[in-house]
């Protein structure tokens, strides 16, 4: 079925003449002097020549023939039309490849033709292989470097409409690219029906390379086929040796002194090529000469007239003008531009300085508004206040740092949305990172009117104040804003009552853990209370209040609210504040406020951490809402293990818990007198986590202290 149609011919053949040939300094010519170099219209330049002397071109792959009859230039099967030395390329017309078949399915074939001998190659990227028929498979296989490479492609078709002009893609027609660089190649053509049943509009398969470009395929071409021969472009070099290789031997081609050898990408030997400057044939003599860029206009001089024309080169002269009577050298030419361009460059820094300097009274004055601005929101955020509370506690302020608008900006990435860690009626909380890398938590007040600004500070000035390692701590602020900026210490956890309401997992949030968080609170309020210069009572102690951090250590925070109360002061008469489910009864009706409210607020987060329920829900029944209300009633009606978390009672000392319990009923007594002092409850907690340690030993004594403690309160 298949058929092979085609076959390598052997292109050139060496005859051996040989003459001398004087040189002639002829050197733009093509060919060599005396040779012939026109076949018919077409010239045949050097390294190729037309067959009357060896002389006349590079040994016998170079040979062409011209037919004395029809005047074409032939190398081996193929008729050149053009040859070009500079991109090393010969244009041929290459024939076809053809089978036709009878109707009882019998066929002729007609070859095509090859060329070998090493100096062609053929280029994938310039050329494609095209099949054309309607039952037809054709092929192409070829040799690069001694190794065999093979192709091609299939064409079907039913119905000649089924064909569409112009496009080539598998029916009717088909076409592909090939290895780039094959040295020689051959063509085969094969059916699957020998044509028998697209006879009638198909009887013939053909097949060729064909120079891009070149053809387009019309559907009148599987009944009626025009092309004798196609174009292929074909591409050329000397030898099979690599440049470094050939300059040692005594034929290298590219000894004239302007010529360079190149190493072509894709395939085997060398090609010469005219150096830069210069053009023509390099293959001769004297072939490449110098270009005149001057006459050619391709210089870039400024003006034509003072180009100057120089071996393999030019220069640039002054232009007339310039210096009037044009006979100035290229120093002198260069020695005016350096004055000019002095000149030009002096004005253009004058010029320059003015503009600096009007920018930098503009940027002086913008500064100027934005500061006067920054001075306002200073005033405005109660920054006078805070330099005079401050100023009157000494030793205080090296504590507190004051931070600008553009570290605070920076540190929270303009205040970007995905920083943000916290929100609320007191503002809202940024995660941010100081350029010394410390993490920190800023804090944007919302604050709305002239009394808030006060309490505003009240908490810069509280918080300055204290250093103790389960308060949170107050980096500095940032008051030249509109809105005033907090800047703490980072704590990463979240709140307590994230970790009591939110987070139910009892192995992160064992009984001893909430013990610890119990102790460490009563320790930070007792130092409230008590350890500093004047005592500060919280006002709003509440698990959202207590920040937890990477180990679960306990940090108070929120001093938005917080009094500082005179030492001579017991009780101080305020607007009641606070939060609902913990504020103290008592001072609910009477507007005192004493450090006892404070415990009883304390005393209600003991019960959230004793039963996991939050402090106002209403959700639950009247007599439940306050949890307080609902745990007191719980003990009196001893149902009180009803109400606590389950695995509290799992994994907590009997004895311990009914201490904590009871410790929880004295801090909500309703009178504040009957509350033990948060000195006292700290203690308590203190001794109820000893407990666990030594449980035998201290039951009896710890239980009698209990006793003891509630009967003082
Ligand atoms: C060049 O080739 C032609 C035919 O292709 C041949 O007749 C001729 O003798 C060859 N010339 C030389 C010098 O080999
Ligand atoms: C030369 O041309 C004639 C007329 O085109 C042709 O018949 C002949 O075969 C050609 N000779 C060669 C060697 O190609
Ligand atoms: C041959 O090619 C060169 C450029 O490659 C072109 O300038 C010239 O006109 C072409 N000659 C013919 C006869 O096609
Ligand atoms: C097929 O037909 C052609 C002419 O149409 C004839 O020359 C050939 O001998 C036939 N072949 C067979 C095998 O019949
Ligand atoms: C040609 O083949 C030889 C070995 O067969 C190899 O060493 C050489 O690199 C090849 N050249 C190219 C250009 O592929
Ligand atoms: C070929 O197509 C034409 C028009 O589309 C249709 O009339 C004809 O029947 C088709 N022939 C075959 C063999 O399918
Ligand atoms: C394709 O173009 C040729 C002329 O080049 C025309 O005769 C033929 O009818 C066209 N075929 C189609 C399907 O358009
Ligand atoms: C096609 O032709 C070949 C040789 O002429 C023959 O051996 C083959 O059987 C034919 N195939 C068909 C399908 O007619
Ligand atoms: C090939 O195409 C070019 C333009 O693309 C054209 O000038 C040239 O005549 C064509 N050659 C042939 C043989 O059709
Ligand atoms: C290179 O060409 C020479 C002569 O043209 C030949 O003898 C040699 O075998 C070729 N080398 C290769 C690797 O093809
Ligand atoms: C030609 O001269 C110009 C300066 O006039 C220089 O930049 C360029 O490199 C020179 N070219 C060559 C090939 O020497």
């Amino acid at each position: 079925m298949g058929v092979l149609i085609s076959k390598l011919l052997q292109l050139i053949s060496f005859n051996g003449v040989i003459l001398l040939i004087a040189m002639v300094a002829a050197a733009a010519a093509q060919a060599k002097p005396v040779c012939d170099n026109m076949c018919g219209d077409v010239e045949i330049p050097y390294p190729f020549g037309l067959s009357t002397s060896e002389e006349c071109y590079l040994g016998k792959n170079f040979n062409i023939s011209c037919n004395s009859s029809d005047h074409t230039p032939i190398i081996g099967n193929v008729r050149v039309t053009n040859i070009s030395i500079k991109d090393h390329e010969m244009y041929v017309m290459a024939s076809v490849a053809e089978a036709c078949y009878h109707s009882n399915g019998s066929h002729e074939y007609s070859f095509t033709t090859l060329f070998s001998g090493g100096i062609f190659t053929i280029c994938t990227t310039k050329n494609q292989f095209t099949v054309l028929g309607c039952d037809t498979t054709g092929i192409i296989s070829g040799t690069k470097n001694g190794t065999d490479y093979t192709t091609g492609c299939i064409s079907r078709c039913n119905n000649r409409s089924d064909a569409i002009n112009g496009s080539c893609s598998g029916v009717g027609c088909c076409n592909i690219g090939f290895p780039d660089g094959l040295e020689s190649f051959e063509v085969e053509l094969s059916s699957f029906q020998n044509h028998t049943n697209v006879w009638n509009f198909n009887p013939c398969s053909y097949a060729f390379v064909v120079k891009k470009g070149n053809f387009s395929f019309s559907t009148d071409y599987l009944q009626k086929w025009p092309h004798k021969r196609l174009p292929i472009v074909l591409d050329w070099a000397i030898g099979n040796e690599t440049c470094d290789e050939a300059r040692k031997k005594r034929d290298f081609a590219c000894r004239n002194p302007n010529s360079e050898c190149h190493d072509p990408e894709t395939r085997r030997g060398y090609q010469c090529k005219c150096k830069q400057g210069y053009q023509g044939n390099p293959y001769l003599p004297h072939g490449c000469q110098d270009i005149n860029e001057c006459k050619d206009q391709t210089h870039t001089c400024s003006r034509a007239d003072g180009c100057v024309n120089t071996e393999g080169n030019y220069t640039c002269r002054c232009p007339k003008w310039y210096h009037g009577d044009g006979t100035k050298d290229a120093e002198g030419c260069a020695a005016d531009f350096v004055l000019i361009i002095q000149i030009a460059i002096g004005s253009g820094v004058g010029f320059i300085c003015m503009f600096l300097f009007t920018s930098w009274m503009y940027f002086v004055y913008k500064k100027r508004k934005i500061m006067k601005l920054r001075e306002k929101f200073f005033q405005q955020n109660g920054g006078l206040i805070l330099e005079q509370r401050l100023g009157r506690q000494e030793g205080s302020t090296e504590t507190l740092k004051i931070f600008t608008v553009e570290q605070l900006q920076k540190a929270t990435k303009n205040y970007d949305e995905s920083l943000i860690i916290g929100r609320g009626g007191f503002g809202t909380v940024y995660k941010g990172i100081l350029a010394d890398n410390k993490i920190v938590a800023i804090k944007k007040s919302k604050i709305e009117d002239e009394n808030q600004i006060e309490q505003f500070i009240n908490e810069v000035v509280v918080l300055s104040q204290i250093n103790h390692r389960h308060v949170v701590k107050l980096l500095g602020c940032c008051l030249e804003t509109q809105v005033p900026l907090l800047v703490y210490e980072f704590v990463s956890n979240g709140t307590l009552f994230k970790y009591i309401h939110q987070e139910i997992n009892a192995s992160t949030f064992p009984w001893e853990t909430r013990l610890r968080i119990a102790a460490e609170t009563a320790e930070a309020l007792w130092y409230l209370h008590s350890t500093t210069s004047i005592p500060i009572i919280h006002r709003d102690v509440k698990s959202t209040n207590i920040l937890l951090d990477d180990d679960f250590t306990a940090k108070v925070s929120d001093f938005g609210t917080s009094r500082l109360v005179p030492r001579d002061q017991k009780q101080l008469a305020t607007v009641v504040q606070g939060t609902l489910g913990y504020l103290d009864p008592e001072y609910l009706q009477t507007n005192q406020l004493t450090e006892k409210s404070d415990v009883y607020s304390f005393g209600v987060v003991l019960v959230e951490l004793l039963t996991g329920k939050v402090a106002l829900s209403f959700a639950r029944s009247e007599e439940q809402r306050s949890l307080a209300m609902y745990f007191i009633s719980s003990i009196k009606e001893e149902k009180i293990f009803e109400i606590l978390e389950n695995h509290i009672i799992a994994e907590g000392n009997q004895e311990q818990i009914q201490q904590f319990v009871e410790l929880a009923r004295s801090c909500l007594a309703v009178k504040g007198d009957e509350r033990p002092t948060m000195r006292e409850v700290a203690m308590e907690l203190e001794r109820i986590r000893n407990m666990h340690k030594h449980p035998s030993v201290n039951l009896e004594v710890n239980s009698k202290e209990v006793e003891h403690l509630l009967a003082e309160t």
